[in-house]
């Protein structure tokens, strides 16, 4: 991304709208005293923020308001006119008199010229934008020379389509023409800050900042603009490739990195948690990781997740609302997974991202399982989906005081202490069950106790295949390679949110 461009992403379009405000205002604490103004439905927010903090001291009076565009052929007093727009939505709350619309009601010829009289005699010092989907700016459509001044324009039909919502949802309603401020005119104010929520702005916007500066989408010219800002929400900024930070919480350690929009690792702090607080820990570490563009945050944590509440007796959070938490201190849009779902997700992005479905199984401490299926982490309640540990495989019913009795947790502790217990069998009969359950296109098996040896790979999968229902497609049994899965996945996981 150009250095030019600033990029602020919110939560939605209340913290967007709140955003725009705060860049607003301050550019009238700076001095400015000429705005480019837009209608539509984006900036309505904004301009609630206005008047409502011209209510304690109205600095906005006095200011000069140079808008965009206006339909043509509606009367001035038509209620969808963006006279009336800009007159109810914001010019009377503010007692603004020095107001400027292209005129819709007069001659063609007579409007235009008028119109680029104004512009040319002022500087706009900040020139507030919204985006069509099909990338517009103004009512500058596709295809519009970059070099046009105020012009007379056919609006697209995919344009009409996206308002007619204002006209009784009735297309035939929508005016077919407009009169518009040229982009030259829009690239001549000193800044530019667009705005954008909602998925449909989302190709639009990555267009913009990404794509090709062509006139096929006018707003890409922007990226020439030497002083942008750009708020959006984060459904409008869900095709980007954002930078994320992913934070990886073990029964030891606690992990964090940040990757670059092409996933590459680019900080990375690893820390031994013992009997720290991991609150603490966090809140020392993140800081350091957070930069100036709003990033999106993934958790994985080992134990019970609801909605971002964490329940993990290990980790002595009872009911936590780690989600919220985070979100709250430090502005960002937090997903928290479970640990072994988040492992299945690196491992999936990282090697196998071209098979439907993968379970991964980690054989650590515990036993954990995780489950992807057509790209998307399958949470099940708590978060948890597959809890292979859990399975009842033991008819003699192997003891524990913690796990149930057969479990195959169960004979994993005894195998620990006792090796001649058939481990590698209750595992493959787990395993067998997973594969007649959900028949995932590849299981991954992530041996993590350094006292266990690989060999029994072999082992568990001679047993898969006795076990398995004739004629059942044969899941391939692989071996993990992905380092720190867990944190990867959560990273990925919440860019794809
Ligand atoms: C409005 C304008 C248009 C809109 C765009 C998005 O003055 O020039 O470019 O900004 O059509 O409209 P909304 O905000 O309604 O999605």
């Amino acid at each position: 991304m150009k250095k030019n461009i600033r990029l602020l992403i919110t939560k939605d379009y209340e913290e967007m709208s709140a955003k725009a405000f705060e860049v607003f205002k301050q550019e009238i604490l700076n001095g400015s005293k000429n705005f480019g103004m837009a209608t539509g439905s984006t900036p309505i927010g904004l301009y609630k923020n206005i008047i409502a903090d011209s209510k304690s001291k109205n600095i906005y009076a006095d200011l000069s308001y140079f808008n965009l565009d206006e339909y043509y052929g509606l009367e001035k007093e038509h209620e969808q006119s963006y006279y009336s727009f800009m007159k109810h939505q914001l010019f009377d709350a503010i007692n603004a008199s020095n107001t400027h619309i292209p005129d819709g009601s007069l001659e063609i010829e007579n409007s235009i010229v008028e119109y680029q009289k104004i512009l040319d005699a002022n500087v706009i010092d900040l020139q507030l934008l919204g985006i069509g989907n099909n990338g517009h700016i103004g009512f500058n459509e596709p295809g519009t020379p970059f070099e046009t001044h105020t012009n007379f324009t056919r609006l697209k039909n995919t344009t009409r389509e996206a308002n007619k919502r204002f006209f009784d949802n009735d297309i035939d309603k929508v005016p077919e023409f407009a009169l518009t401020m040229g982009i030259a005119d829009i690239m001549k104010s000193k800044k530019v800050l667009i705005l954008a929520n909602g998925e449909s702005k989302a190709t639009a916007i990555y267009n913009m900042i990404y794509g090709e500066v062509t006139p096929l989408v006018p707003a890409s010219i922007l990226q020439t603009h030497p002083d942008l800002t750009v708020v959006i929400d984060y459904k409008a900024a869900s095709k980007l490739p954002i930078p994320t930070i992913g934070i990886d919480i073990s029964s030891t350690r606690v992990k964090i990195a940040t990757f670059d929009i092409h996933s590459n690792k680019t900080a990375y702090d690893v820390i031994n948690h013992q009997d720290q607080d991991i609150l603490a820990i966090i809140d020392e570490y993140l800081p350091k990781h957070l930069g100036d563009m709003t990033y999106k945050l993934g958790v994985s944590i080992s134990g019970q997740v609801n909605d971002g509440i964490v329940n993990s007796s290990r980790l002595s959070f009872k009911h936590f609302d780690l989600k919220s938490y985070l979100e709250e201190k430090y502005n960002l849009d937090v997903t928290v997974v479970n640990r072994a779902n988040a492992s299945a997700y690196g491992e999936y992005v990282s090697k196998y991202s071209t098979e439907d479905s993968l379970y991964y199984v980690t054989i650590a401490t515990g036993i954990g399982g995780g489950y992807v299926f057509n790209g998307e982490i399958v949470s099940g309640k708590n978060g948890l989906t597959g809890e292979i540990g859990n399975m009842i495989v033991d008819d003699n019913n192997a003891k524990t005081s913690i796990f149930a009795e057969g479990s195959l947790e169960a004979v994993y502790e005894a195998y620990k202490n006792n090796k001649d217990v058939n481990f590698e069998k209750y595992f493959a009969k787990a395993v067998s069950n997973i594969i007649h359950v959900i028949d995932p296109s590849i299981i991954v098996l992530d041996i993590k106790n350094p006292e266990i040896d690989l060999s029994i790979i072999d082992k568990i999968k001679e047993y898969v295949k006795e076990f398995s229902i004739k004629g059942t497609k044969q899941t391939s049994i692989v071996v993990s390679q992905v380092e720190d899965e867990s944190l990867i996945g959560a990273a990925h996981f919440v860019k794809q949110k």
